[in-house]
């Protein structure tokens, strides 16, 4: 800490010298300057902390405080002032201060704010960097698409990670990216130097699952032969992420709502309410609207959920994307095993489209990845791919595959949608169907 640089503004001589006597003291830099326009001059050659008087004789502190923010918005401002109303120290905050202070000051409490306003902004740049390095892996540009439906999801996580939601439903088939949404919001957000903790509901029984989350106390059950945290606890200030959350028994589930509810939760066995601050990211492959209407998943918890949905479209349903991934996981595994691939051909290409894509971006980033490892041409061809991906080829058909008529309706009505922009009167005459059939089917199949 002992080589920041702060500024001190005041037209005081006296003022300037008392604060700077302490702080160079200290061990800090300090530069001086007595007038709004000399202190606006050096605010851009790197300093750290300004402490800023409230009257200036060429302009007011407000003002200069304003400034000072559009010049270098991280550069904490204390503001000091003799003439102290609420009024001005809420406006002070508004306008970026970090602080306020009323004169005459003691000098301590003066070098404890500008320590703590140091040690903030320091955690702040901390997490940033952090957030650079990890985002070149968990970035928003690690999820590849540019069909609308993509474009539409990857907006609404970016909003997501950089809002304050404390509760996060992902929903998708099997492969559509649910792993990796979760992570990008986490290393994308506020949040991402602290613990990302990943749990998979179905792993375990309840007992155990219970104690993951919430932890317990010595003695709590047989095997509790010592005090445990839960993952909720050492989560604290980061994200936790619960997959399969349509796995999660009834019992654990009020448990779950409760904690989403209150924010707190207690150890198994434990007296004491524990409060701690996470993100949930809540995952699962099933459609929750029906396990509710079946009884198997709690209404309160499916709307407690709900408040944040983000539903990954399965690779069927924006086939426009598939070049895309081919070219990316192409390349990825050129990389990894020193292959030369240029691409696929045409004809494998359009069998690549034509595919279900049941296992959705996995079940394709394998097919390209056995292919890359045991082709030995630089151009990926047909027999290169598993025959279950063959299987569909054979001209008009093949699009259809093997699928029943309520998904092909689903995918038809989902693209005539797409295609017009959403108007319902529009996609209804397209379609051949009266506004209040496409309306009941796009609910039915849980269209936007
Ligand atoms: N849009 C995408 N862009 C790039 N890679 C993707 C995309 N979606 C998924 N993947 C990749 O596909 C694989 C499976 O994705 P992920 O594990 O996130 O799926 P999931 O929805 O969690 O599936 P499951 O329900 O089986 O757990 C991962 O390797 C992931 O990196
Ligand atoms: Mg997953």
């Amino acid at each position: 800490m002992a080589t920041a640089t702060l500024l001190v503004v005041d037209d005081e001589e006296l003022v300037r010298w008392s604060l700077r006597e302490r702080f160079r003291r200290e061990g800090y830099t300090v530069v001086e300057a007595p007038t709004a326009a000399s202190a606006l001059e050096q605010v851009a050659g790197g300093i750290d902390l300004v402490l800023l008087d409230y009257r200036l004789p060429d302009g007011d502190g407000l003002s200069v405080l304003r400034r000072i923010k559009e010049l270098s918005p991280d550069t904490p401002v204390i503001l000091m002032t003799a003439f102290s109303t609420v009024e001005n120290a809420v406006e002070a905050m508004k306008h970026g201060a970090y602080h306020y202070l009323n004169k005459p000051f003691n000098l301590d409490d003066v070098a404890m704010t500008v320590e703590k306003a140091l040690e903030t902004s320091r955690l702040r740049r901390e997490v940033r960097a952090y957030r650079s390095s990890q985002s070149r892996e968990f970035g928003f540009d690690a999820i590849i698409g540019s069909s609308p439906a993509m474009i539409a999801a990857k907006a609404l996580l970016v909003r997501i990670a950089n809002s304050p939601a404390s509760t996060v439903l992902l929903t998708g088939e099997t492969g559509t990216g649910k792993d990796l949404a979760a992570k990008a919001i986490h290393f994308n957000s506020d949040r991402a130097a602290r613990p990302f903790v990943n749990i998979t509901c179905s792993a375990l029984p309840e007992q155990l699952l219970e104690s993951e989350l919430f932890g317990h106390e010595r003695g709590a059950f047989t095997d509790a032969r010592q005090q445990k945290r839960g993952l909720f606890e050492t989560a604290d200030g980061g994200t936790v992420f619960l997959d399969e959350i349509g796995e999660m028994t009834p019992g654990l589930q009020a448990k779950l709502l409760r904690f989403l509810e209150e924010k707190t939760f207690k150890r198994i066995g434990g007296l004491s309410d524990i409060r701690v601050d996470v993100r949930v990211v809540a995952a699962t492959h099933r459609n929750l609207e029906e396990e509710v209407k079946a009884g198997k998943f709690r209404e309160d918890l499916f709307y407690r959920l709900q408040v944040m949905p983000v539903m990954l479209p399965a690779l069927r349903e924006r086939r426009g994307d598939i070049p895309m991934l081919v070219n990316y996981y192409v390349d990825r595994y050129n990389g990894e095993f020193r292959k030369r691939v240029r691409g696929v051909s045409p004809d494998a290409l359009a069998l690549l489209e034509q595919y279900r894509w049941p296992g959705n971006v996995r079940e394709l980033r394998n097919a390209i990845e056995r292919a890359v490892v045991f082709s030995r041409s630089e151009i990926l061809n047909p027999e290169d791919f598993p025959d279950t991906v063959r299987a569909t080829a054979g001209g008009a058909a093949a699009g259809a595959g093997m699928r029943s008529m309520q998904e092909i309706e689903k995918e038809v009505i989902a693209a005539t949608l797409e295609a017009t922009r959403y108007a319902i009167g529009e996609a209804a005459k397209i379609l051949g169907i009266s506004r209040k059939t496409l309306l009941e089917k796009r609910k039915r199949y849980g269209l936007r």
